[in-house]
């Protein structure tokens, strides 16, 4: 694969800053509740393991595995990899997902933890392409609102390459 071209659109301090006020918003809202932290593989491990640690409150941690993209676009379907361990029965749950594009992927979560009948579902996407979206899809909690463009880094891929940057990045140079 021919390296790709980043320019730097979110940096460390950026991120931190926001993950660091969703993370005080959020233990607010749960104050003195248990809650089931979801995060959505692979894309969100690292704003989910981020946001997690600002939470003070009681947190178990689970993980709920989706596929739906190939290269830069979502191919529309979503496939499970890894469904969650326990049931969510009663339970606070909170959804951390990394990027809502389409919405396909975040209301199929929706729906499938709905479907199991928690106490609350809270919603909460670091990344949200408003223009890109093909289903309506209401978030509880966005961090930043992006134009419709690729982005790599903290967490997020391009074929499976990137996720290991600190930062996002916007993807200069597509063949
Ligand atoms: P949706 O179902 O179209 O909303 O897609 C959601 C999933 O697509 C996210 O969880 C990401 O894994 C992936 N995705 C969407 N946009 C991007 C992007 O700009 N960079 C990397 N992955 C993305």
């Amino acid at each position: 694969m021919t390296p790709l071209e980043i320019k730097p659109y979110l940096s460390e301090e950026d991120l931190q800053k926001k993950v660091s006020e969703i993370g005080a918003a959020l233990t607010k809202k749960f104050k003195g509740q248990k809650v089931v932290a979801v995060c959505v593989l692979k894309g969100s491990f690292m704003f989910y393991s981020d946001l997690i640690r600002k939470l003070e409150t009681e947190v178990t941690c689970e993980f709920f595995g989706v596929s739906s993209y190939q290269g830069t676009s979502s191919s529309g379907e979503v496939k499970v990899t890894l469904d969650l361990t326990r049931p969510v029965q009663d339970q606070h749950v909170l959804l951390v997902e990394d990027i809502v594009d389409t919405g396909i992927t975040m209301n199929y979560l929706k729906n499938s933890i709905l479907a199991r009948k928690p106490a609350s579902l809270t919603t909460v996407a670091l990344l949200e392409k408003p223009e890109a979206l093909k289903v309506p899809c209401k978030l509880d909690y966005v961090g930043f609102k992006i134009a419709n463009e690729f982005v790599v880094g903290y967490g997020l891929d391009y074929e499976g390459y990137y996720r290991n940057l600190p930062f996002i990045g916007q993807v200069q140079n597509f063949q």
